[in-house]
């Protein structure tokens, strides 16, 4: 059986001011179920409740014991792993991956992110993976529709049994690259892994030592984490490692980063907008993207590819093609703080 670890300690700055350190992207109800509801959802199909993970903080435990609750499960309180503070993607998995050790023994697990909209098919083409795991770190891909400098890029080469060998993992590349990678045939990384935990606790030690011996000689989760550099998985690992391989994944998903893909993945009224918790009167208007808290009425004159976010104490407006700039409005008001 598969165990799954869940990491839901982001705090989805690109969708400021919907999305809050307090009240992140991934436990946010926009329509319906969050993603992190979704994501629990489909770790079900792999995993039982006793054997899925979630790394977050403390601020949110309680958003995970309730959402969980919500879908008719119980998670025990020994899988909610607390981070003291996030140091990214690297650390939140190894946390998630020594504990399964402790209490499992040798298994083989699946990493997620909870802020994904990915089809539920996609679960069978994970677990079907499994036996590649014996020699591999399997990451799975997705075909690219634009050289988007958010995501990493992975180069797949010999046919494997299931899946391809990679020749490169590249993390994040500017614009040139990305476009460079596209016309080579490279796949975006879904940002969801499948270890044996032995081999990536190998790879791990090999290639991102200082992170290993962070967790090396105590079990105060303070004191590892106060050692333990700020790291994602994708610098730390995978374009090191030379046993990565990778399985395409041809199912719907999309990383719900910023406002756009938020616009992109919503259903759109006859002005092409889509409207949020409010009712919105357009007037030669299109293409849109309005949310309002409680109902608030908003009217839009002669506005065309615009984000309008309304909350209770903060007010966004841009364009939507700006919305990777929304971040920069965080770090802004953090430094103010
Ligand atoms: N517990 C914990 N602690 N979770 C974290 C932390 C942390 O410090 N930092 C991020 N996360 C969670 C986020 O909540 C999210 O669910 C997931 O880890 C991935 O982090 P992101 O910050 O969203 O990563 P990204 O989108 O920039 O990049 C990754 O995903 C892309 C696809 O969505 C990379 O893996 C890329 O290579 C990949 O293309
Ligand atoms: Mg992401």
């Amino acid at each position: 059986c598969i165990k799954s670890i869940i990491l839901a300690g982001g705090s989805g700055t690109r969708l400021w001011p919907l999305s809050r350190e307090l009240y992140p992207k991934q436990f946010l109800k926009i329509k319906g179920n969050s993603l992190f509801q979704d994501t629990v959802s489909r770790c079900l199909q792999i995993s039982d409740i006793s054997e899925i993970y979630v790394v977050t903080n403390e601020m949110h435990k309680y958003f995970v014991i309730g959402q969980v609750e919500e879908l008719g499960h119980e998670i025990p309180d020994e899988n909610i792993l607390l981070e003291p503070e996030g140091k990214n993607t690297l650390p939140a998995i190894c946390y998630g991956i020594k504990e399964i050790e402790k209490a499992h023994g040798n298994s083989v697990v699946g990493v997620f992110s909870s802020d994904h909209v990915l089809d539920n098919d996609a679960m069978k083409t994970i677990s079907g993976a499994e036996k590649l795991t014996s020699d591999h770190l399997v990451t799975f891909g997705i075909v690219p529709t634009q050289p988007h400098t958010g995501y990493g890029y992975i180069k797949p080469g010999e046919e494997l049994e299931v899946g391809r060998k990679v020749l490169e993992f590249r993390e994040k590349p500017c614009l040139e690259d990305a476009e460079r990678y596209i016309a080579e045939g490279c796949l975006w990384n879904s940002g969801m892994f499948l270890f044996d935990t032995d081999i990536f606790l190998e790879e791990l030690k090999s290639l991102a030592p200082d992170v290993w011996n962070a967790f090396d000689g105590s079990s105060n989760i303070k004191e590892i984490y106060d050692r333990m550099p700020n790291i994602s998985i994708d610098y730390g690992i995978m374009e090191k490692s030379s046993r990565v391989s990778v399985v395409e994944l041809e199912h719907k998903w999309s990383d719900l980063g910023n406002f756009d893909a938020l616009y992109a993945e919503s259903e759109k009224d006859t002005n092409n907008s889509c409207t949020l918790a409010c009712e919105n009167v357009c007037v030669d208007s299109n293409n849109n993207f309005v949310y309002s808290k409680d109902n608030k009425l908003v009217s839009l004159i002669d506005i065309d590819d615009m984000i309008v976010v309304d909350t209770s104490d903060a007010l966004l407006v841009c364009p939507r093609k700006s919305s990777e700039k929304v971040k920069s409005v965080v770090n802004t008001l953090k430094q103010r703080n």
